[in-house]
């Protein structure tokens, strides 16, 4: 999956490179800056001396001495002063300065801290946001794995109302494992009714409501692979590969295994991530599930906060995500 949000010491990961949310200085400070520091050795500060600081929206690179990861890129974002002095323009310019910099040194893994989110006061919600929307649009053009890391839970507070709302409907969907959801006791009601449980589709043709066309067309469809509806869909879409699998937050390597294999099973959140991509209606996202194996369960939040999004026709991934990632679910994506 292309972008990670995960929960975590940015020190600690083994990545290409980690992000470090430093100031002018270089010389150090304190939250992020000063866990690096402290992480990577006293040699990390003397190569800072030799760079002779750094602008804010700007970036350097070093090495990363005694850290997982091979370099340190330090950054400087913008001290918040309430939003009209170009603050979100040069918060994205760090994000994008810094990714320029690990594209040119071949780095495939990039860890990036919430910048200026801490000290220099920038509103985490906001920060989030420019963090998503700007590494999103870089991923779009590039192959690279991107982890936001966050590092303490109050970065992640996804609109009050929209909090509310998802709880909401969590509340009326969401059952816990250990009781029959109400589609269970329905299909238990319908089989003690009519022996086995009968798909609809060939209810339907008993009642003689089906074309003979129709229901051979449904048999047809019904014999149609996950891939095969996949790949159906985005020609009916009228986008490319590319743009599916981008947009789906998935990577490349896991699409072309999707295409080229038509009896391929990916995992649900795959499968939900391409209907989501698709933007498919509800029932059309049931049916892309189905072809995988799965279908909604209102015995598991993500399940239902997913849903919530495509009744809400609301398709954006990282969106969904940071509501996923705010009610402790696991994210969407390969
Ligand atoms: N791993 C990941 N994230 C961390 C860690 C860590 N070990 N420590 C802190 N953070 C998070 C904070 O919770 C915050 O969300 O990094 C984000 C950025 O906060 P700061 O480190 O305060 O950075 P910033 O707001 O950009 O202010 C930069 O602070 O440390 C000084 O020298 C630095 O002067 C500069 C200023």
């Amino acid at each position: 999956m292309p972008l990670q949000i995960v929960r975590n010491d940015i020190t600690t990961m083994k990545v290409d490179a980690i992000v470090n949310a430093a100031n002018e200085s270089l010389l150090g400070g304190g939250g992020v800056d000063g866990a690096i520091h402290r992480a990577a050795g006293p040699d990390l500060l003397a190569e800072c001396r030799t760079l002779h600081g750094c602008q804010t929206g700007q970036a350097k690179i070093t090495k990363g001495y005694r850290l997982p990861a091979r370099y340190v890129i330090h950054t400087v974002g913008p001290v918040w002063r309430g939003g009209q002095q170009g603050e979100r323009e040069l918060l994205i310019s760090a994000y994008r300065s810094s990714l320029e910099l690990a594209l040119a040194h071949r780095c495939e893994t990039v860890a990036f801290p919430l910048i200026s989110s801490g000290v220099y006061g920038y509103p985490k919600d906001q920060a989030l946001k420019v963090a998503v929307d700007t590494i999103g649009d870089f991923l779009l053009a590039h192959d690279m794995t991107v982890y936001l890391v966050i590092f303490d839970r109050a970065a992640y507070a996804i609109g009050e109302k929209l909090f509310a709302d998802i709880a909401a409907w969590i509340d009326d969907r969401y059952v816990d494992a250990h009781t029959d959801s109400r589609e269970t006791q329905y299909r238990r009601a319908m089989s003690a009714q009519s022996g086995v449980g009968m798909p609809a589709s060939c209810a339907a043709a008993e009642a003689g409501e089906d074309t003979f066309e129709q229901l051979i067309a449904r048999l047809n469809q019904l014999d149609e692979s996950f891939s095969q509806m996949l790949l159906r869909k985005i020609d009916e879409r009228g986008i490319t590969d590319a743009q599916c699998y981008k947009k789906a937050n998935i990577d490349r390597k896991l699409f072309s295994k999707i295409r080229s294999d038509v009896h391929y099973k990916p995992s649900k959140p795959t499968a939900l991530a391409f209907a989501v991509a698709l933007e498919l209606p509800l029932e059309e996202a049931r049916d892309l599930l189905g072809k995988a194996g799965y279908a909604f369960s209102h015995a598991s939040k993500f399940d239902v906060i997913v849903e919530y999004f495509i009744a809400h026709r609301n398709y954006d991934i990282f969106e969904i995500n940071e509501a996923l990632f705010a009610f402790d679910q696991s994210l969407l994506g390969g």
